[in-house]
């Protein structure tokens, strides 16, 4: 059965990934093959040749068109065959799928459901990664876990002082402070406070602060997994919690979980910030710091999926630390129903 949700963006690559040449990769359990046509616009086709289904990826370009290299049959940017060496027929349904896809701040966005629907007015809003009052380094991670599961993980910043503690955490406080979770336009909005504390290592690595300090994170996050985050650390007692942010660090993250396959996922994520934007070795150690942090999810969350796949009958028993990721699974699970309820009832 189906486990996806079809009708939204994902982000399929980062625009740097899809240059010059052809780029393969599995979305949604569908090999895509991604290319630039004459006029730098990224299209995507369905990797898998219409003749005898060798990989298109493996395939030539030649001006906008791509040709399979197995047998020679070419295709045009929108799928349809144009070539077909030694014959001048072209049979019905020598034709391949063609994705919609928006390139958007360098993400490019790939739309898996009805073609008819994709909107780009749909797609997330992630402004700080194609503004150049904020640097970063992007990144990308491939996993081996469900897509599900790194959502829950972002949904729930309880786990930054046990999973996190010598990068982004620094105190197991803030697993008892309590975030407001509450609905958002496709997804969840969550924020959380951390008020009179120490700072994270990350945070001492790029910037001293004297004494103790405010903390927040305020995202939403939205179908299919896509986090859109303001956070940032303030010297106490300066007004950021009544909205003065000043002498902040202050970031502008974006991350997002695209399912590979039911259990493989890939993770695209960046974290801009507004200060010493110029600083390159300030960009490499935050990244640096944002790598390790990240790997330190990735392991716990790869050992997770290990034991659920092991033990799929095993109860979960919810915590209160649950409700943002609780609201999120229960949205997408609406949205799945409402995507295979039979055409009739839709319509009824
Ligand atoms: S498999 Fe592509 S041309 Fe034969
Ligand atoms: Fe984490």
């Amino acid at each position: 059965m189906n486990m996806f949700v079809r009708n939204c963006w994902y982000v399929a690559a980062w625009s740097h990934e899809v240059a010059q040449g052809l780029f393969s990769r599995t979305i949604l359990d569908e090999p895509i093959c991604f290319f630039r046509g004459q006029d730098g616009e990224v299209v995507a086709l369905a990797d898998r040749c219409a003749h005898r289904g060798a990989p298109l990826s493996m395939g030539r370009l030649e001006a906008g068109a791509l040709r399979c290299m197995y047998h020679g049959v070419k295709f045009a940017p929108d799928g349809k065959c144009i070539e077909i060496p030694g014959q001048d027929r072209i049979p019905t349904g020598m034709c391949v799928r063609s994705y919609p896809v928006a390139e958007r701040n360098r993400w490019v966005w790939i739309w898996m459901g009805d073609p008819a629907r994709a909107d780009p007015s749909l797609i997330p809003d992630t402004w700080s990664l194609g503004s150049p009052q904020w640097a970063y380094k992007p990144g990308y991670y491939h996993y081996d876990a469900p897509h599900m599961l790194i959502c829950d993980n972002l949904l729930d910043f309880s786990h930054i002082g046990y999973v996190h503690p010598t990068t982004l955490g620094g105190t197991e406080n803030i697993a008892l402070s309590k975030p407001v979770v509450k609905p958002a336009d496709n997804g969840v909005r969550v924020e959380r406070w951390l008020l009179n504390e120490v700072p994270a290592p990350f945070h001492t690595k790029v910037a001293s602060f004297a004494g103790r300090v405010d903390r927040w994170h305020f995202y939403e996050f939205v179908a299919p997994g896509v986090l859109i985050m303001h956070s940032g650390v303030q010297a106490t007692g300066t007004g950021a919690p009544q909205g003065r942010y000043h002498d902040a660090l202050e970031f502008r993250s974006c991350q997002a979980v695209t399912p590979e396959t039911t259990g493989t996922s890939h993770y695209f994520y960046a974290v801009p910030r507004n200060f010493a934007i110029e600083d390159e070795q300030i960009t490499e150690t935050i990244f640096a710091d944002v790598v390790a942090a990240f790997e330190e999810d990735r392991v716990m969350i790869e050992a997770q999926a290990r034991r659920l796949a092991a033990c799929p009958d095993a109860p979960m028993v919810a915590i209160g630390a649950d409700a943002g990721l609780m609201q999120f699974r229960r949205l997408l699970a609406a949205r799945l129903q409402q995507e295979q309820a039979p055409v009739s009832a839709a319509n009824a």
